[in-house]
């Protein structure tokens, strides 16, 4: 059956994805808003991609009619770099929720489905071996570590929605990104002023034949995952015509992806080094180990650990994440050498 998807922040690492996928595989139709258009280019010119230029803080009468005319709601628009909760917390939670709760408001008002983004940050400093999201308990810092602006301001989120779900019969999905990565995630830009996430910032590095900084040494791991990966979750989720994903809370990640961020690290040097283009600057690369505190500043925590438990996912959707952190890292790797 046709649908007709409605995407905020369709320019985004996921919301970009989404939509070419959406485009190449299925009849249904995206209705699209973003500040931006540059990674859209394809999208653009497609007869079932209907955008709109427009800031959602700014627009809710184009919000309003869309959310009416489609059929699921998926409200992207979120800063979502560590290093803007420590210098800009309030820009967090104005835009990723009280700028968010009126479009959730609104698809409550309309009898829409959600589906929103929630995050692995919820899951905060939690200690257990999987994040699961029924039993994990939310682990935070102190208050003057802004670092958790983010995952509170998306567990409220997380919390509203689930209540509307209660409280007013919403149909609403919530998935949780283990740090997605693939191509087009970060501008290099990003990585240059220090905003983006790590593996933007590692790359960046490696073109330039800077120095990589190790956060706290670089112990800390994380389960990397293909944006493809992630992706084709995101589709099984839209496609679900059975209810059964309806209330959920899902996981999206790669256990099989758990690294330290030194491993990382390595992994991209020596992978760069496959590439002609990029051995000379990869070999000047060096690493470098600093506190925390001195790369964000005294708001910053950050988790040790972060796997995700995927059960539901799997059971429920039928998915389970297949691209390896080393072909993951090669996509990024070969986009970046096909527009060099
Ligand atoms: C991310 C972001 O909060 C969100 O993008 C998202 O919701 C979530 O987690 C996710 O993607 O699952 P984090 O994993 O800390 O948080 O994001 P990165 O900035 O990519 O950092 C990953 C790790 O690399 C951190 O431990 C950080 O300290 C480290 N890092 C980062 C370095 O060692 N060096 C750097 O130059 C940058």
């Amino acid at each position: 059956m046709t649908k007709k998807i409605l995407i905020l922040g369709a320019n985004g690492f996921i919301g970009h994805h989404l939509s070419r996928r959406i485009l190449d595989t299925t009849t249904w139709e995206v209705h699209a808003m973003d500040i931006a258009q540059d990674r859209l280019s394809e999208q653009l010119s497609h007869p079932r991609f209907h955008f709109f230029k427009g800031d959602i803080r700014l627009e809710q009468a184009w919000i309003d009619a869309h959310i009416q005319l489609c059929d699921i709601i998926l409200p992207l628009v979120a800063i979502a770099t560590p290093a803007t909760y420590i210098s800009d917390p309030l820009s967090v939670f104005e835009l990723d929720f009280e700028a968010n709760l009126p479009i959730v408001r609104a698809t409550v008002k309309h009898g829409k489905r959600l589906v929103f983004p929630s995050t692995s940050e919820v899951y905060g400093m939690s200690t257990d071996e999987e994040f699961n999201p029924e039993t994990t308990q939310l682990v935070y810092g102190p208050v003057t570590k802004s670092r958790w602006i983010y995952a509170c301001s998306k567990q409220l989120m997380d919390r509203v929605i689930c209540a509307y779900g209660q409280q007013h019969g919403l149909r609403f999905t919530l998935f949780r990104p283990f740090n997605w990565i693939g191509q087009g995630q970060d501008s290099l830009a990003a990585a240059h002023e220090g905003s983006s996430r790590v593996v933007t910032k590692f790359l960046y590095a490696i073109l330039h034949g800077q120095p990589i900084t190790l956060v706290d040494g670089g112990a800390q791991h994380r389960s990397f995952t293909c944006i493809t990966d992630g992706v084709e979750a995101l589709m099984r989720i839209l496609a679900d015509t059975s209810g059964l994903a309806d209330g959920k809370i899902y996981n999206i990640g790669n256990p099989h992806n758990d690294v330290s961020v030194a491993e990382l690290a390595n992994r991209m040097v020596a992978i760069a080094a496959e590439y002609p283009a990029l051995r000379e600057s990869a070999a000047k690369v060096h690493f470098q180990a600093l506190p925390g505190t001195d790369v964000y500043g005294s708001g910053y925590e950050d988790p040790r650990r972060r796997i995700p438990n995927i059960a539901a996912a799997k059971t429920d959707l039928s998915w389970s994440p297949e691209v390896g952190l080393d072909a993951a890292l090669r996509s990024i790797f070969t986009a970046y050498d096909a527009c060099a």
